[in-house]
Order: C-alpha cells, then sequence, then structure tokens
C-alpha cells in the first residue's frame, strides 16, 4: 500500500498534507510514503526531512500513478484523474461545490473520493475535522492581520504620555473561526462584542470574555450538523440595521458568517461602511465563498472612504506551519480510522456515519445527491 502527497495546484497555498511530524504512524502500520519533490517547501522544508523518516521523494506524475491513496489540499485536474491508479482513493480538500467536474472524471476511472469537507460534525471525527482545524488558524490569522492594518494598538497602555483606550472589536460570526478571532483578540487585550444568528454561542462568547450583541431576528434555524440556516432578506435587512451601530463603535470588523454548501450572507453594506470611522478596518473572511461586505475583493486591501476592507484569502497558509501539520493529522486520523492492516486496504463500510457522509465517489459511483 503506497500513501501519495502532491502539491496544492493553487500556488498560493503553502500547505502540506504531509507534515514531518504526523507520518510516524502511517509508516509503523507498514505504509510506504511517496511524494512529490518539494512538499515541504512551502513550510521552509527540503524533501531530505520526510526522506530521513523514509518516504520516497518522487515526481507529480509518478506520485499520482502509483498511489493507492493519494492526498491533496486542491482538487485534481481531469488529465490528473485520469493517470490515477485503479481502485485508488484520492482523499484531501475536494472543494465540491464549485469543482464540479472531478466528479466526471472520478466516475469514468471507477475511483473513491472523500472529501473532507464533508466529515461529519460528530464527536468521533473531530480529530479529522479540517473545516475546524483551519478555520481555527484563520481566525487567528484575520485578527492579527487586521491589527497590521488597523493604525492604534489592541490593548489598554495607562503611560506618561497618557492613557491608551483598547481597541474595540466586533466579530460577526461565531463558529470555529469567530471564536478563535475572539480568543486571540482578547489574548491581546481589546474590548471584544460578538453577534451569531445561532444563539447558542451566547455563552460560549461571555466564556471568552467577550459580550454577545443581542439582535433579535425572530426565529433562526440550524441543521443537524450545526450550521446556521439561511435568513430570509427581511431578516438580513433587520440585521443590518440593528448592527450598524456596533460596526460604528468599532475600530475592526471581523465576518466571518457562513452557510454550508451556499453563498455567503452579505451583511455590510457600504451606509454601515460609510458610517464608520476613518482608519477603522473591516476583515471579510468570508470573501472566497461570496463575501459578507460591499465592495471586498479577494487578495485585496480596498480602501473605501478610509475604512479598509481587507478580502484575503487562503488564511490558514498565512500560519503554513501549524496549518500543515493539523491538515496532516486530519488526513492520517481518517486513514488510520479505516485501514486494515490485515488485509493492506482501506475498508469502506458504508454503514459508518463519517463514509456515508465524506466519501463523495465510492468506486466511480457518486453516493451524494448533491453532485450527481
Ligand atoms: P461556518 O464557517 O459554516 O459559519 C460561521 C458562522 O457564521 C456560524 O457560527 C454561523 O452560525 C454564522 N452565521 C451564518 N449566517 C450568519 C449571519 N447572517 N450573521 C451572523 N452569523 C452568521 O461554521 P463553522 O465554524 O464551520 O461551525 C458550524 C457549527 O459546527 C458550529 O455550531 C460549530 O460549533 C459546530 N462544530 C461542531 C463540531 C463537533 O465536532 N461537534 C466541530 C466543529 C464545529
Amino acid at each position: 500500500m503506497i500513501l501519495g502527497a502532491i502539491l496544492p495546484n493553487n500556488s498560493g497555498d503553502k500547505r502540506t498534507t504531509l507534515h514531518p511530524d504526523s507520518i510516524k504512524p502511517i509508516l509503523d502500520m507498514g505504509i510506504d510514503i511517496s511524494f512529490e519533490s518539494g512538499l515541504c517547501k512551502g513550510i521552509n522544508l527540503e524533501d531530505s526531512v520526510l526522506e530521513n523518516l523514509g518516504a520516497k521523494a518522487t515526481d507529480r506524475q509518478d506520485c499520482i500513478r502509483s498511489s493507492d491513496i493519494l492526498f491533496s489540499t486542491s482538487p485534481l485536474g481531469a488529465g490528473e484523474i485520469k493517470i490515477m491508479k485503479k481502485d485508488s482513493f484520492f482523499i484531501g480538500l475536494m472543494d465540491p461545490f464549485t469543482s464540479k467536474a472531478q466528479f466526471e472524471g472520478f466516475s469514468q476511472r471507477g475511483n473513491s473520493a472523500v472529501s473532507m469537507e464533508f466529515i461529519p460534525r460528530i464527536t468521533r471525527a473531530q480529530k479529522m475535522d479540517v473545516l475546524s482545524s483551519q478555520s481555527n488558524l484563520a481566525g487567528y490569522v484575520a485578527v492579527i492581520e487586521s491589527a497590521k492594518e488597523l493604525n492604534l494598538a489592541l490593548p489598554m497602555m495607562m503611560t506618561a504620555a497618557g492613557t491608551l483606550k483598547p481597541a474595540n472589536i466586533f466579530v460577526i460570526g461565531v463558529g470555529v473561526a469567530g471564536l478563535q478571532a475572539i480568543a486571540t483578540a482578547k489574548r491581546l487585550g481589546a474590548k471584544v462584542e460578538a453577534f451569531d444568528t445561532r444563539e447558542v454561542v451566547e455563552e460560549q462568547v461571555k466564556s471568552l470574555g467577550a459580550k454577545f450583541v443581542k439582535i433579535d431576528l425572530g426565529a433562526t434555524e440550524e441543521t443537524t450538523q450545526g450550521y446556521a440556516k439561511e435568513l430570509t432578506s427581511e431578516q438580513i435587512q433587520k440585521q443590518k440595521m440593528l448592527q450598524k451601530e456596533v460596526c460604528v463603535r468599532s475600530d475592526i470588523v471581523i465576518t466571518t458568517a457562513q452557510i454550508f454548501g451556499r453563498p455567503a450572507p452579505s451583511i455590510i453594506d457600504k451606509e454601515t461602511i460609510e458610517s464608520m470611522k476613518p482608519g477603522s478596518v473591516i476583515f471579510d473572511m468570508a470573501v472566497e465563498s461570496g463575501g459578507n461586505v460591499e465592495g471586498s475583493k479577494i487578495n485585496q486591501i480596498v480602501n473605501h472612504k478610509g475604512v479598509k476592507i481587507m478580502g484575503l484569502s487562503n488564511l490558514p497558509s498565512f500560519a503554513a506551519n501549524h496549518a500543515s501539520f493539523a491538515l496532516s493529522n486530519n488526513l492520517i486520523n481518517f486513514v488510520l480510522e479505516f485501514y486494515n492492516q490485515e488485509q493492506g486496504n482501506l475498508e469502506v463500510n458504508f454503514e459508518d456515519e463519517i463514509v456515508k457522509s465524506a466519501l463523495l465517489v465510492n468506486k466511480g459511483k457518486i453516493t451524494n445527491e448533491v453532485f450527481k
């Protein structure tokens, strides 16, 4: 059995799916590791680091051709799926809602594909949950990058030259990223307020020492996986209106509002932006899925009448080494959970809740209705 790993298609993504600190359990199982040369260059490591642990460097095509299990942080192109080993597994970030062509490719080839984005939000699967491990770091990065653009220090400082007031930070959307953004901002000494449509998060916000902003939007729902359901357009209008005064008094606003599998809701409009203090910063963490903020642009800092709107993408990659360690652990934990050492293969039991959710293509058969 060969487990292979290839570089991301996107050169802006510095992460690797095989971190040297996490591969030992795989080698101990008797699984061979092969990797695309340069795999760890984004985290400043030479091939020799993995080679010294017993893994083998190769070129990309050879890695795809020979692997029984192939790890990747980005979807494969059609030509690459065609050369995959027969009966092999793709395991990684498939970006399944936007990269639909790959499904046809896997279907024709008769191979299997596991989308780590579809790992269910259940306790047993937490160790495989890439959305959480990466969102956590993204929340941290959003605060650090916003702080760099702000012309204020975050903590209160009592100095002989006068008292510097703490910065006010407003976090909208308190999932995994939002919680880490709150925790990071608090550690740096800012005054933090937060809002989410899911009322259950109020306790979590308070436990981090931040203030929960109460905005009554009427009934809001969540899915069995704990994801927020889309608001009606009336509710969105109400939210925009009622959260405006919090934005106006904030120095940094961080938006993380997402709806799984749908475009992100647009919740900050020009009117709110124009009423904020010049020099304030808005960080749109949802910029890659449509954006929460009017006028935000991917990988740009837009200056709108003195307010900086940040739309940086690929945030976990800003902390690429830690992001890779977590990502690599997540993927390896999936393999270890389903690897049958006696038979030397991955055992996919469709009765298993994790397999049922994340295995989007099983031996060429698309299993999830949404992608058929
Ligand atoms: P996400 O990235 O899909 O969304 C981020 C946040 O935006 C969510 O908290 C959502 O409620 C909020 N949101 C959506 N529309 C909004 C709006 N109009 N205004 C303000 N906020 C809005 O969410 P994420 O971080 O992936 O987490 C989703 C859920 O899954 C959370 O309940 C989280 O606690 C839960 N979870 C459970 C795990 C488990 O193992 N049990 C593991 C990880 C997450």
